[in-house]
């Protein structure tokens, strides 16, 4: 089910900017009671977490030991390259990696984890496909003595989740709704813009969060009358695509199309990854409409080819070589039982405990840094150069 239930669906941090922001024309008063009433609230907390299985010293657990890896559905070209890059990247460091997708779906990534612990897994790096769905293998990894880190997802409703490491994402929402904004202003400096609203998979911790920093850029400017989302359809609920398919997304806006646009214009679309910006794109196209501005997240080859010709307006750059290998080094630093570096202990609360987390800054990308935004990548280097 979807993550950050009631008031855990942003993190408090970012809460309390959004409370500023809303509240910051209707004066400080306003915005300092609005405050003390989220701090009053459990996802307000700001816990200092917990540190895991780091002892502090001496070797926590032998340098050969399993890993367990368990990542969720191919529905990015970012899962599939973790995978290699875990079990390269873990197997030079002398561990043993067990890396598994779940592609069946919950249950059988359920299994998968008790497996990994059963093997005597040391660590669980857990890239989930629905995070509040792992409760009782969560506690059984916990209960064998294993560290748990949340990878790009976090796991929710539980106490079993030592640390998390991703990309901020309510920065990658953020910056995909900021992007929205300039795409919108090159092509037509003034408003009002129609446009349409998609969110990920509800299931995917990551998807509301995505939403929700999105949504802190553009309420504001649909609250003015700059943008007018013609569907009426603007809350999570209504934006969501399950699984992250880009079948859904594509009918989605077939339905969106057919309904509102008859002869209104499309003029921008906040589309949460690369997939299903392409997928809307083929829908914008098949319906006879002029491509809009729209967002997309990951760097995926297509989308990044698309933004060169001029199509696809952004995407993002969330190097995946960098979360992984960061997740390596706390899997060593566990292993030597070190302290874990953690640079963010307050944003993101699971809804039972603020997770001490290690976030990567998310960069976006639109054809006015394409250029040189890749250098380093060797995928993605040689097709922008
Ligand atoms: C990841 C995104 C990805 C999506 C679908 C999310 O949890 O953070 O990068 O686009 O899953 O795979």
């Amino acid at each position: 089910m979807s993550g950050f239930r009631n008031n855990c669906s942003t993190p408090p941090t970012k809460k309390v900017n959004q409370v500023m922001r809303t509240f910051r024309k209707a004066g400080k008063a306003a915005a300092v009671a609005a405050i003390a009433a989220l701090a009053l609230t459990a996802c307000g907390r700001t816990d200092t977490g917990t540190t895991g299985g780091s002892t502090g010293g001496g070797e926590a657990f032998p340098k050969d030991s399993s890993i367990g890896v368990a990542l969720p559905q191919k529905t990015s070209e970012n899962w599939v390259l973790a995978e290699k890059l875990f079990n390269d990247g873990l197997s030079e460091a002398g561990f043993k990696p067990d890396v598994q997708f779940a592609n069946g779906g919950v249950s059988e990534q359920q299994n998968q984890i008790s497996a990994m612990v059963t093997k005597g897994a040391k660590v669980l790096i857990v890239g989930a496909i629905d995070g509040s769905q792992l409760g009782s293998q969560l506690k059984q990894a916990k209960d064998s003595g294993a560290t748990i880190i949340a990878y790009d997802r976090l796991l929710l409703n539980t106490e079993n989740v030592d640390y998390y490491v991703a990309y901020d994402n309510f920065k990658v929402g953020e910056l995909q709704g900021q992007a929205l904004l300039d795409g919108l202003k090159e092509k037509k400096p003034d408003g009002p813009y129609n446009i349409e609203l998609f969110a990920g998979s509800p299931d995917d911790a990551n998807a509301k969060v995505f939403f929700d920093g999105a949504m802190s850029v553009l309420k504001p400017k649909i609250d003015d009358g700059t943008l007018k989302v013609l569907s009426g359809q603007t809350s999570f609920e209504q934006a969501v695509t399950q699984a992250w398919k880009g079948e859904n997304a594509q009918r989605r806006a077939d339905t969106l199309l057919a309904g509102s646009y008859g002869t209104a214009s499309l003029d921008g679309v906040l589309s949460p990854n690369d997939l299903l910006a392409r997928a809307i794109l083929t829908s914008v196209k098949a319906a006879g409409k002029p491509v809009p501005v729209i967002t997309g997240q990951d760097s995926e080859v297509e989308s990044v080819k698309s933004i060169l010709a001029g199509e696809q307006y952004s995407t993002i750059n969330k190097d995946t070589r960098k979360l992984v290998e960061h997740a390596i080094t706390m899997v060593k630093d566990l292993q030597a039982g070190k302290k874990l570096e953690i640079n963010d202990d307050k944003s993101y609360n699971n809804g039972v405990k603020t997770v001490p987390a290690y976030l990567l800054e998310p960069v976006i990308v639109t054809a006015a840094n394409v250029k040189t935004a890749y250098v380093d990548d060797p995928i993605l280097g040689p097709i922008t150069k």
